[in-house]
């Protein structure tokens, strides 16, 4: 590894100094096999990096039908036990995304923030984990997801970190314990559900179309030079066009 230094001038402010860290065997790598491609890719990255996520929604006042999964669960607030086992690192089949993902939750679930239901299959194990936040949890909201959501309005539930251990993969126990969920905090009185999801993640965007979630607000995070400038828009969603990526039509 080795460090560029860009100072004054460079992109037009006169205080500017950043430092990037160049992987240089990697690059010697690509350069020996031609790979010219990967290099710009790579470099371009390096500069700019936006991801774009799809807030989607539900009207909780309404009924949606939903295929049963294909293995029968209920549904709960999760215990310490729940929690331990849904997200347990020794599981089988985890992926290094996977890993990650639960250790996001695992993150999220120390602290107060909202409500984990759980998903239970008949012999007791936890088969999906999935929180629901409400405007109550606004101010620890901004702060512990760092401003990726807009704030919530009364009768608005958020859902967030959904997840399905691998074994339970496959099943429709999102799109049901989802949907399941809804209908729950509809009876408690909140009006509308409100999701945000990778533009690139199927599988969930699958899963939140089934359970009743309509595309509503695009999310475009743009990172200039690893984080050092950050710039987030939200983009009112036409559920009837390619939202970036996806194609939504019901
Ligand atoms: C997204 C996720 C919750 C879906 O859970 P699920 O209970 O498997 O949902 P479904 O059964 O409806 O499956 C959704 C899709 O994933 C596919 N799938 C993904 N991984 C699979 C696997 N290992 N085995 C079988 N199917 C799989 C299913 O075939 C299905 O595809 P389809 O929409 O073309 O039918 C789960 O894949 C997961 O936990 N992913 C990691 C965390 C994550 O991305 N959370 C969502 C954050 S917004």
């Amino acid at each position: 590894m080795s460090e560029i230094i860009l100072e004054a001038g460079e992109f037009g402010h006169p205080r500017f100094v950043a430092s990037f860290n160049i992987n240089s065997a990697r690059i010697r790598e690509l350069a020996a096999r031609g790979d010219i491609g990967a290099l710009i890719c790579g470099a371009a990255r390096a500069v700019v990096r936006t991801s774009l996520s799809v807030g989607l929604r539900r009207d909780l006042t309404l009924h949606h039908p939903v295929h049963a999964a294909r293995c029968p669960f209920s549904l709960r607030i999760a215990s310490a036990e729940d929690l331990s086992k849904v997200l347990s690192l020794s599981q089988p089949g985890l992926s290094l995304a996977d890993q990650q993902a639960i250790s996001l939750r695992m993150n999220h679930a120390t602290q107060d923030l909202g409500r984990a239901f759980v998903a239970i299959q008949a012999d007791g194990h936890p088969c999906f984990i999935q929180w629901v936040l409400s405007k109550a949890d606004n101010s620890r909201i901004a702060s512990f997801f760092d401003g990726r959501f807009p704030p919530l309005n009364d009768g608005e539930a958020l859902f967030e970190n959904a997840f399905t251990p691998p074994a339970f993969r496959g099943l429709g126990i999102m799109p049901a314990a989802m949907s399941g969920i809804a209908e729950s905090l509809g009876r408690e009185g909140f009006r509308a559900g409100l999701t945000f999801v990778a533009s690139d993640n199927t599988p969930s965007l699958n899963g939140c179309r089934r359970a009743g979630f309509h595309p509503y607000l695009l999310r475009r995070d743009i990172s200039l030079l690893r984080g050092l400038f950050r710039r987030r828009q939200f983009l009112a969603a036409d559920p009837t066009i390619d939202g970036g990526g996806i194609q939504w039509s019901q």
